[in-house]
């Protein structure tokens, strides 16, 4: 996964969390590069999935919750750091119908070796749009807070519905309503 997925989550949990919490969850989950992620590198998933654990135990907080609202957070940074990937877009659902089509596919032209989620929308008109999820990191709570990030980010109400069409939750249909 792309170092700047860790880079990013390490800036959440010192925000949200604080700055010791950063360094007892690397402890915890048994970090062996002492947590020392950069922007440019890439890291075994695996190491986010122990984190993110680890700040589940720490904080009482669920893990689904967590990665909803780092999903969230990570948006509003996507925004700053890469702005040319949503400038053109007005729009949460401008944003929704661009991820595919452009936003992802230009990550994966410059970083070949992203793994990145297939999202396809599959219905959409001025109030609702339908989309699928799928990936084997099953990391559809990251998709909803990256969607209600986007909802946020142009001011707009918006109601989020997920429905998992499958145990492991690598497939999963959202609805997302504008109010
Ligand atoms: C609402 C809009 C977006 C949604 C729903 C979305 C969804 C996701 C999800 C769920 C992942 C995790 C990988 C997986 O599930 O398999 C991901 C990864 C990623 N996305 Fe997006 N994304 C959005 C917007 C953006 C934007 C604006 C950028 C900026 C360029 C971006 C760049 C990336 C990058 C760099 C990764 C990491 C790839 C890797 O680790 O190899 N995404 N995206």
């Amino acid at each position: 996964m792309k170092g700047v997925v860790f880079t990013e989550f390490m800036e959440m949990v010192e925000a949200r969390f604080s700055a010791d919490m950063v360094d007892d969850i690397i402890e915890d989950a048994q970090i062996k590069s002492g947590g020392a992620y950069t922007a440019v590198g890439n890291y075994p998933f695996a190491e986010l999935v122990a984190m993110v654990s680890a700040l589940s135990q720490r904080s009482g907080m669920r893990v689904p919750e967590l990665v909803f609202h780092f999903g969230h957070y990570l948006f509003g940074r996507f925004a700053t750091l890469y702005p040319y990937s949503i400038q053109a877009c007005t729009s949460s659902f401008m944003v929704l119908e661009s991820i595919e089509k452009h936003i992802h596919l230009e990550v994966q032209k410059l970083y070949p070796d992203a793994q990145l989620p297939d999202i396809q929308v599959v219905q959409s008109d001025e109030k609702q749009m339908t989309l699928l999820y799928r990936s084997p990191r099953c990391l559809a709570p990251l998709a909803s807070g990256l969607i209600q990030g986007a909802l946020d980010h142009f001011s707009e109400q918006g109601r989020i519905t997920t429905e998992p069409l499958n145990a492991e939750g690598s497939e999963v249909r959202f609805v997302v309503e504008l109010l």
